[in-house]
């Protein structure tokens, strides 16, 4: 019998151990991207809940923009990239946060997120939460209001959600 899509993500979510540094287990979804039915399904998966309720889908770099921007195509919204610093042509606003060792930062054009905006937050893992964590504050930072933060995969042992507390986050698989 077919699985749950939970199940058949995580069946196909690829553990590769010591990458990008020794000690860390990176999940690669790119075998999910490979697979033309699961990638739809996990699409349509994120989008249902969000019909007619956002206005907006940001996907946060780089695999968010892959899926926010399927999930922003499947809803019939516009999509916002969150780039790391320095990518973006700018003017920018942008939000730095905390690493494990030194800190980050994502940066938005403001001027394409409209003032009262609905966003939808897509990435592909959700991990330490940092990352998520500063995209939602750059995106209220800018006068959008965040719905919801959507993950292909949450790794609920690095505890991301404590980071997003007041955010709905949902992941379509959980390690
Ligand atoms: C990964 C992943 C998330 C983030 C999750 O991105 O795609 O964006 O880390 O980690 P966190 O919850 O601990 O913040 P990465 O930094 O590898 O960037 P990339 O997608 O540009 O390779």
């Amino acid at each position: 019998m077919r699985g749950s899509l939970a199940e058949r993500i995580l069946a196909t979510v690829r553990d590769v151990e010591d990458f990008p540094q020794p000690g860390v287990t990176f999940k690669d979804i790119t075998p999910v991207l490979a697979d033309g039915e699961l990638l739809a399904e996990a699409v349509q998966a994120h989008a249902d809940p969000y019909r007619g309720r956002v206005d907006l889908v940001a996907g946060l770099e780089a695999r968010g923009f892959i899926f926010g921007a399927a999930v922003a195509m499947e809803l019939g919204v516009g999509f916002l990239p969150v780039r790391k610093a320095g990518k973006l042509p700018g003017p920018t606003v942008g939000v730095d946060y905390a690493l494990e060792y030194g800190s980050a930062r994502v940066e938005v054009h403001a001027q394409d997120l409209p003032d009262g905006a609905r966003v939808l937050v897509v990435d592909d893992v959700l991990a330490t939460g940092g990352t998520a964590a500063a995209g939602c504050r750059l995106i209220e930072l800018c006068g959008g209001s965040v719905v919801a933060v959507e993950v292909l995969t949450e790794i609920a042992a690095l505890d991301g959600r404590t980071l997003l507390e007041g955010y709905a986050v949902r992941s379509l698989a959980t390690v």
